[in-house]
């Protein structure tokens, strides 16, 4: 008999995985994590056992998935830095790609026929719409974009030809921590905005570069959406439990519906930390467009979800006091065996 309390959460030893273990936790599942830790921290996994696996390993998936008897998974493990694919699209393809084809294979073979899928607003790409709809183009500018939507289209490819329901959400930019202190972001090489400003400000990181003045937005900052941690996690939980369409597929943004620029943002970091975040103005980066902000309807529609924690204020404060007492971290010379150990 399959057991509606346990969840298989692979990547769960991840920033936004461990987030939603810890939510599963608090609705009444049990999470089950599945992470290599190549980039996932044992001391993240708190609310439920961890099994140690490559997502690309379908026996070692089934055999979780069976051990645990599991009906619903939720699937965050992958290979998340956008600039790093173009340099690796080998690694990305064969991770994200790869990883949720054996994914999949393991789901069917088990009987597990629940599944949400973290996907990104990198699936769109450059937009000239002010906010983004599920149905607008996709484009991709990354390979790591790429391979989310390769991974959308592979889930609903089998929820037609084999009854999964699933439901793809697509995050616009996750920051911010859970306010217990417990688990925090943790990247290693971090590139994020907000991250990076803290560090700045709390002078343990270098000044920070604005990459771009000059886009044609209020104060020629990018304007980026961002969303707390702790609602992405409740847009999961709600994503497990919701009733899916016909085709058996959903695909859904989460994001709170409002832009920041870059200035803005760095306002509020100088007001959580109290000091001004040191910072230039440089040139653009690579593949940045000017505005990405969600329309977040279908998912208040769908799920009876909204962003509940996402003042920019708050998310600042609780990035801010994860970052003065990070319980784990990165070191580079971890983090580059980790990397190597994936080639
Ligand atoms: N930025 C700077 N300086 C920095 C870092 C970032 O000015 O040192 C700016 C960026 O140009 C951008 C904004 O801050 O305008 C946010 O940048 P992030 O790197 O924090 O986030 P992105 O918007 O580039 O990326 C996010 C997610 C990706 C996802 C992408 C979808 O982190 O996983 O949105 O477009 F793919």
């Amino acid at each position: 008999m399959p057991d509606p309390s346990h969840v298989l959460v692979t990547g769960g030893a991840g920033y936004i995985g461990a987030h939603t273990a810890k939510a599963l936790s608090e609705a009444g599942y049990i999470p089950v994590t599945f992470d290599n830790l190549s980039s996932g921290f044992e001391e993240a996994v708190r609310w439920g056992p961890l099994v140690r696996g490559d997502i690309r390993d379908a026996d070692a998936l089934f055999q979780t998935l069976a051990d645990y008897r599991i009906q619903a998974v939720i699937h965050f493990a992958g290979l998340i830095e956008v600039g790093r694919s173009s340099i690796r699209p080998d690694l990305f393809y064969d991770v994200n790609v790869g990883g949720t084809a054996s994914l999949l294979a393991a789901m069917r073979r088990a009987g597990a026929s629940r599944l949400v899928f973290s996907s990104s607003a990198a699936v769109y790409g450059q937009s000239p719409e002010p906010t983004l709809r599920e149905d607008a183009p996709k484009n991709p500018a990354s390979p790591y974009g790429d391979t989310k939507l390769a991974g959308e289209r592979m889930i609903a490819a089998h929820c037609k030809a084999f009854g999964l329901q699933a439901i793809a959400l697509r995050y616009f930019n996750a920051a911010g921590a859970d306010p217990s202190g417990l688990i925090g972001e943790a990247h290693f090489p971090e590139t994020h905005l907000i991250p990076l400003a803290i560090a700045a400000a709390l002078g343990v990181g270098k000044p920070l570069t604005v990459f771009g003045q000059d886009f044609p937005t209020p104060d020629g900052t990018c304007l980026r959406d961002y969303i707390h941690v702790n609602d992405l996690a409740s847009a999961h939980v709600k994503a497990l439990e919701a009733p899916v369409g016909e085709s058996g597929f959903e695909a859904m943004n989460v994001g709170t519906g409002q832009g920041r620029s870059v200035m803005q943002v760095l306002e509020a970091v100088g007001e959580a930390v109290g000091r001004p975040a040191p910072h230039s103005i440089g040139g653009r980066r690579d593949g940045d467009p000017a505005a990405l902000v969600a329309d977040p309807a279908k998912a208040g529609e769908r799920l009876g979800w909204s962003a509940q924690h996402s003042s920019l204020r708050n998310i600042v404060e609780t990035a801010a006091s994860w970052a003065r007492r990070p319980l784990y971290g990165h070191d580079a010379h971890q983090a580059d065996a980790a990397l190597e150990q994936l080639a």
